[in-house]
């Protein structure tokens, strides 16, 4: 096996990029791949998504070198998929490694070792521009970018091309972007409609074929630990999470 390493990244918050990752992340695993869920963010949300076995260590504690990446993965009560769970001093990274060469490399460097373990890494990165997200383009594969169907969202998305640019061009010369993804979608909204229009006219086959719909079971969902093929298996979320999942796995193949 040589794991895809996909991050959710958006600098902007709110838009969708943790549901995303879980719910990409349990489609995926149900299609009979290997999935590890990194949590990226202070935040937490990722973690508190998916109901978890005991927790044994976190992503800080394998980022300064604490523990061995290998002993932080943590079964779920989901089959094929796993996590390693966030922590609060992600948020203290900056500070602590500002005097590092390399700084931007310790992720990449700790999680190396599970490379050979799953198909599929999927990353939850914090909505910032910052050492941690900096990390995480550093380390990935695919960069797939979660978008509000909103007003500025063009903006938004010319700044995040930029970053990608730049990461290509000093940290990552393989990162490619698997695809920009619409979230919370609502085709009655006549500004949803039109940001998809204008972005995929302009982005072409960089936009994912599926779009995930708004539907309140994908915001209750985290909330009982479940994914959402896991809490509402015929709701028209777990069905485009589906659709999603089959659409990445033919991009990167
Ligand atoms: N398709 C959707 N339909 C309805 N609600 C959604 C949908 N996607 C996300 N939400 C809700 O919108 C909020 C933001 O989503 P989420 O946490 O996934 O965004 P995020 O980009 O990870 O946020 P942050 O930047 O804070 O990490 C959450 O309350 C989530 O439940
Ligand atoms: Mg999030």
């Amino acid at each position: 096996m040589n794991a895809k390493k996909i991050i959710f990244y958006n600098q902007k918050g709110g838009v969708g990029k943790t549901t995303a990752c879980v719910n990409l992340g349990s489609a995926l695993s149900e299609l009979g791949q290997k999935v590890l869920l990194v949590d990226f963010d202070a935040q937490c949300n990722l973690t508190s998504a998916v109901s978890g076995n005991a927790r044994k260590a976190n992503i800080y504690q394998v980022l300064v070198g604490n523990v061995q990446a290998a002993s932080a993965v943590q079964s779920t009560i989901f089959p094929n998929l796993y996590l390693i769970p966030g922590s609060l001093d992600v948020a203290g990274l900056p500070i602590e490694l500002v005097n590092e060469n390399n700084r931007e490399f310790f992720l990449k460097t700790a999680l190396e070792p599970l490379n050979s373990d799953f198909d599929y890494i999927l990353l939850d990165c914090p909505p910032s521009l910052g050492l941690e997200t900096m990390n995480a383009l550093s380390w990935a594969d695919y960069v797939i970018i979660p978008l509000q169907c909103e007003y500025m969202a063009m903006e938004g998305l010319n700044l995040i091309m930029r970053t990608i640019s730049n990461v290509k061009k000093n940290l990552n010369p393989d990162l490619k972007v698997l695809g920009i993804l619409f979230t919370m979608y609502s085709k009655r909204t006549l500004l949803n409609r039109q940001v998809v229009d204008d972005i995929s006219q302009f982005f072409g086959d960089t936009v994912f074929k599926t779009i995930i719909p708004r539907t309140v079971r994908l915001s209750e969902a985290p909330s009982h630990g479940l994914p959402i093929n896991f809490y509402d298996k015929s709701n028209i979320g777990a069905k485009a999470f589906s659709e999603l999942a089959k659409e990445v796995i033919s991009r990167v193949e």
